[in-house]
């Protein structure tokens, strides 16, 4: 029998005004804290409201089904069915329009969650990769047209996948409308961005700023002769930092993000947010303003759109991570999502080592085994190069490891200069004042693909194969949500075709940012190329997370100490039963006794990622060289 039709009786405008009320109460702080020494609040919070209300009313229909369901299920991305992937429209599908054609294949491989490289209209030429946006109303020529944006965004919600796109919140690009303004000596959008009229200021801020690609674009400020102005520009010298201390700034971006909003996106990924406050004398990273601007972003747009997330990209080191996810008076009100940048160090720093002790420490010692109505993004590539934040105090608590020495033979090592390496990556950034170097290279070949294929090497050819399907394994267990960094899952090797293109050759990042190989794809049925063997393993991770109601996001992490370096141990309980996942760093066989690892005698256990019952071998569970284990109670 239909069920009879009910209504709340509320209006859409009385649902919003409830919204706002909810929103209002954790605005006025963070607003006041940022702007209330030279501005009125309730001034600013009358405006917000108003512009809240026009996108609201803007709203179309089926996206305010999605809000109404989300408000009802706020945690709808913790669910252990989140799988996200990450990927260039260009090199994945050709343009937007011909995304629809690739969603059998993300649906195949478990994808609930797409994240749309940079896809804004950038500037022409050399553009960070999309990340120095000139209108955030339009969308780059070359992949389509906003209705194609809409479009796509629909058929993937009807697909059951959720979207995400970059939104670029420290900097525009200097041919930005607003740049181009102030460029021009309008002083209302002057404001819009950090000018000084000489460099005393800079040289001041300079003294404590670390630079960002020290090699490509030295320093952190331009001069521009023309207008006789000292810009700031964190990144490349076309990326103009906006000024987040005028509240103009603030509103114009929650506009943005309300009309994008409005296009169907779910998720906003926002980029470089460390670095938006700056205040002399420090590295005008993670200040405490960062978070309430970011709360502030968060509780504005969910008044307009509670269907939305944000996920905030800081790569930062644990102590500053942690409170991107809500800490003190931001707990539950700041981004739903957060890279965790420090467990894609720490695996490719267990790897190189075959030793997992600096690992455990990092990741039990510096992170709470859960958050409030949050989790991380875990991954373990991404389109950036690996920074190896390693500090000399964790380093400490591996002697005789240093932390500037554990850099240098990490970078040595993924690099592939490191005697016995099997990794083929390369330096990224050297910085001339510390020695530190960053690394880029694809999943596939810093974990040893690349050079088992050159040498045609069966056996070497098994072990990156393991390795990766390892770290497949590990983001999907972990907590939160696993990124797939697209073509790795069928281990896309490193690209330097790049280097034929004057507005990419001088950024080596875009080495790991390879075309899918749809050829591969192809024939992955017929066998047993690494392709084939790397795609069905990763298809089975997946299958085997959304079976598994103990890798939901809400679930604590608990990482076990187990005083085995080669393993990495943690355990996930949930609806009474304990998950415990394990990983074998090492190319060698490790063995583990089943009452170190507290299993139950009395019960059976069984590996979720194989389905099987836990075999032992005189009474001991082995893991092969770089095995994993997801070992739970039936
Ligand atoms: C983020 C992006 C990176 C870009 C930077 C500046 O870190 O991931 O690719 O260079 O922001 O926008």
């Amino acid at each position: 029998m239909a069920r009879k039709a009910t209504t709340t009786g509320l209006s859409e405008a009385q649902l919003f005004d409830l919204r706002w009320a909810r929103g209002r109460r954790d605005l006025i702080g963070p607003l006041t804290r940022l702007y209330g020494a030279s501005h009125d609040t309730e001034v600013l919070l009358a405006r917000l409201r108003d512009l809240l209300d026009s996108h609201w009313q803007a709203r179309p229909a089926d996206l305010r089904a999605s809000d109404l369901a989300r408000d009802i299920d706020p945690d709808w991305f913790l669910s252990e069915q989140m799988v996200a992937y990450v990927f260039y429209i260009d090199k994945f599908a050709g343009t937007l329009a011909d995304i629809p054609a690739r969603i059998p294949y993300l649906r195949d491989l478990g994808v609930t969650y797409a994240h749309l490289m940079p896809c804004l209209m950038p500037r022409p030429g050399a553009s960070d990769g999309g990340y120095a946006v000139m209108d955030y109303r339009a969308i780059n020529p070359a992949l389509g047209t906003m209705d194609d944006f809409a479009a796509t965004t629909a058929a993937l919600r009807g697909a059951g996948i959720s979207t995400c796109i970059d939104m670029v919140l420290n900097h525009t690009a200097k041919e930005h409308d607003w740049a181009m303004r102030a460029r021009a000596g309008d002083p209302f959008y002057q404001q819009f961005y950090l000018m000084f009229d000489d460099d005393t200021l800079p040289r001041r801020y300079e003294a404590t700023l670390p630079e960002v690609f020290p090699d490509q674009a030295p320093g952190s400020f331009t001069h521009y002769p023309d207008i006789g102005k000292w810009v700031w520009t964190t990144f490349n010298e076309y990326q103009w930092d906006l000024n987040w201390a005028n509240p103009e700034v603030f509103l114009a971006i929650v506009d943005t993000i309300l009309h994008l909003a409005n296009k169907g996106v779910d998720i906003f990924r926002l980029d470089a947010v460390a670095f938006m406050w700056k205040k002399m004398g420090t590295d005008c990273q993670n200040l405490p303003q960062v978070h309430d601007i970011i709360q502030a972003l968060v509780q504005a747009t969910r008044v307009a759109a509670p269907g939305i997330i944000h996920k905030a990209e800081a790569i930062v080191g644990p102590h500053q991570l942690v409170p991107y996810l809500g800490k003190g008076a931001h707990a539950g009100k700041v981004a739903k999502l957060a890279y965790h940048n420090s467990l894609m160090v720490q695996f490719w720093s267990s790897l190189a080592a075959r030793d997992t002790r600096l690992m455990t420490h990092v990741l039990r010692s510096h992170f709470p085994e859960g958050f409030d109505h949050a989790c991380f993004a875990t991954y373990i590539r991404c389109h950036d190069d690996i920074g190896w934040a390693i500090t000399p105090e964790d380093a400490a608590h591996v002697p005789p490891m240093t932390g500037p020495g554990h850099r240098t033979f990490l970078a040595d090592f993924y690099n592939g200069s490191f005697p016995g390496s099997f990794a083929r990556g390369a330096d990224f950034q050297t910085n001339a004042e510390t020695g530190d170097r960053r690394t880029n290279g694809s999943f596939a070949s810093l974990a040893g693909l690349e050079q088992a294929l050159a040498e045609d090497d069966a056996a070497a050819t098994d072990l990156a194969i393991a390795r990766i399907l390892m770290g497949h394994a590990l983001i999907a267990s972990f907590g939160g949500i696993p990124l797939i960094y697209m073509g790795d899952e069928i281990g896309l090797l490193n690209d330097h075709s790049y280097l034929a293109d004057p507005a990419r050759a001088d950024d080596g990042r875009w080495m790991h940012r390879p075309a899918m190989d749809w050829k591969a794809v192809k024939s992955l049925a017929k066998g047993k190329s690494p392709a084939a063997r790397l795609h069905a393993g990763t298809r089975a991770i997946l299958a085997a997370r959304k079976a598994t109601p103990q890798l939901a996001g809400h679930v604590p992490t608990r990482i076990v100490d187990f005083g085995n370096p080669a393993l990495f141990i943690f355990e996930r309980r949930a609806e009474d039963r304990t998950l415990t996942c394990l990983f074998n760093f090492t190319e060698t066989n490790q063995r583990v006794t089943p009452w170190g690892l507290k299993l139950d005698p009395a019960r059976h256990y069984a590996d979720l990622l194989t389905g099987a019952p836990l075999g032992l071998t005189d009474g001991l569970i082995t893991l092969p060289p770089y095995g994993c284990l997801w070992l739970r109670p039936d």
